[in-house]
């Protein structure tokens, strides 16, 4: 019975956990690269549970494409092995075999039209009818960026980016190029294939309940928004830190390095949902318009002095906490100079944030993951404690939590109980509760379902963060000898000179 009905036990409309989410249009999933690590770690993981989680829509359906020579039954087995490795605890069998019926597999030759014809052109149809998907078709790149060009010049040629009666969409994950050359280029591939409203760039930071929650916190509330400007703000520090290295990432990471790798994308997503006017409206097109206006306004870093705007670094063996140098790892040259850690000071050149520095850092095998965003406002402006308890008071801090846990804390100074006048700082904090939240990819696959853009990336978003780094990437590769201080030791706070970074303005880092 499960075979043609795998829904059979299913109540639309209200996820498991009582959350109400919205179930999406019935959508057909084709995702190229499916023997892939991506398909089978976050995929298939992915969608999985949204089907335990009654989240699905009733119509639905995976064709996985790629390379490799298997039927349908191996891809399937495949699938489960790759979900028992990254989730054992939700492995369910009954649930599994339920959910296994939907999926499908072909092998394909990426850049041979006649293969898209006989492997997709031809398969879609009768797997859209059974699942009665209404031609709702969504074309996953899961692939090594080097085959984006292949996949994307041949579903145009072959005609599958607009076939007739059906309604396309192609989701496409980072690194959308390697500088602002690459990136133009890639965008014209795709835009010559699809159109803009098709495209669906994943920046899996986005998908994050807290940095969603950001402007509903800044624009829901009217606590905070009259102070979120250069009058009682002092300066923001964003920070993704990481306790991973590398892992088997080497290929890609040389290449790429943490500004490339965290910058270009999640650390200046994170920047301009914090900094951005407020959207007329809350659409797709009117926040990504106001974020585009934000990346305009980035003062562009200044070449000339780079030791005042950003501090990079790379991660050096520790012989107490047992981990190897990024020079160590496999696949890593013994004498690369590929930056692992950086912290940047950026300037917002418009009228809100004029003269309030936004400081970034990000970096691998740091002493705690975290990521979060730190508004630190003004100190107060007369100190009539002074004379009772001396010292400073420390300025009020509002932290966006976005992991490990989830959450806002608002930092802010009370009396100590007790007969004595003296202050004590204490947090006022709002927790998500973990399980009403959707993992990223869930979230993402959610979305594109029902088609809306909100958390992808537009084409200028793109853009103007490589217009910005691009120059600079260039010119600290260009520098003659990396500095002293580059190498800092793994699972420490990085490297001294982003301490500097800060210490010259007056300021500290808030500590990992
Ligand atoms: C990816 C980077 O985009 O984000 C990785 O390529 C990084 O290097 C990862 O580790 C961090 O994501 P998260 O969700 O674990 O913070």
């Amino acid at each position: 019975m499960f075979r043609d009905s795998p829904f059979e036990d299913i109540s639309s409309g209200q996820a498991a956990s009582g959350c109400r989410i919205e179930i999406p249009k019935s959508s057909g999933l084709v995702i190229f690269g499916a023997s892939g690590d991506l398909t089978r770690r976050k995929l298939i993981p992915a969608i999985y549970r949204l089907f335990r989680q009654r989240l699905l829509p009733r119509g639905f359906f995976v064709l996985g494409v790629a390379r490799t020579e298997m039927d349908s039954a191996r891809f399937r087995e495949l699938m489960a092995a790759g979900l028992r490795e990254t989730f054992p605890e939700e492995c369910d069998e009954t649930c599994w075999h339920n959910f296994s019926t939907l999926l499908h597999y072909r092998s394909i030759d990426y850049s041979d039209p006649e293969s898209y014809r006989v492997n997709l052109a031809e398969v879609l149809p009768p797997l859209e009818k059974a699942a009665d998907t209404g031609g709702n078709r969504i074309f996953y790149l899961a692939t090594p960026p080097g085959v984006y060009e292949d996949v994307i010049g041949t579903l145009h040629r072959s005609g599958l980016a607009t076939w007739p009666g059906t309604s396309v969409k192609l989701v496409i994950e980072k690194p959308f190029g390697n500088d602002l050359e690459s990136s133009r280029r890639l965008n014209a591939i795709l835009l010559a294939a699809f159109r803009e409203s098709q495209v669906y760039r994943i920046d899996h930071y986005l998908a994050k309940e807290t940095v969603q929650n950001i402007l509903m916190f800044r624009f829901a509330n009217s606590l905070f928004e009259p102070l979120w400007n250069r009058r009682y703000i002092d300066h923001v520090q964003i920070t993704a830190a990481e306790t991973i290295g590398i892992e088997r990432r080497a290929g890609y990471y040389e290449e790429a390095g943490v500004l490339r790798d965290m910058f270009q994308n999640h650390m200046f997503q994170l920047l301009t949902l914090m900094a951005i006017e407020p959207p007329a409206l809350f659409t797709a097109a009117r926040v990504r318009d106001e974020k585009a206006k934000v990346l305009q306004s980035i003062r562009p870093f200044s070449l000339e002095n780079l030791d005042d705007c950003v501090v990079t670094g790379q991660y050096a063996r520790s012989v107490a906490a047992g981990l190897k140098g990024y020079r160590e790892e496999s696949g890593v040259a013994s004498d690369s100079t590929v930056p692992t850690y950086a912290a940047l000071k950026v300037w917002i050149d418009n009228w809100r944030w004029n003269g309030v520095p936004f400081y970034l850092r990000s970096g691998k095998r740091l002493k705690r993951r975290t990521t979060e965003i730190a508004i630190h406002f003004r100190p107060v402006p007369h100190m009539m404690f002074s004379q009772t308890m001396g010292g400073r008071i420390e300025a009020n801090t509002l932290i966006l939590q976005v992991q490990p846990d989830e959450g806002i804390h608002l930092e802010i100074q009370a009396k100590n109980p007790g007969s004595r006048m003296c202050l004590m700082p204490v947090s006022l904090d709002f927790c998500y509760p973990r399980e009403i939240s959707l993992s990223a990819y869930e979230r993402v696959l959610l979305d594109c379902m029902e088609g809306d853009q909100m958390l992808f990336v537009r084409e200028d978003g793109v853009e103007l963060s490589w217009l910005l780094l691009t120059p600079l990437i260039e010119a600290l590769a260009a520098r003659e000898a990396v500095p002293r201080s580059f190498l800092y030791e793994a699972g420490s706070d990085g490297p001294a000179a982003a301490a500097a970074l800060l210490e010259k303005d007056g300021r500290n880092w808030r500590s990992l």
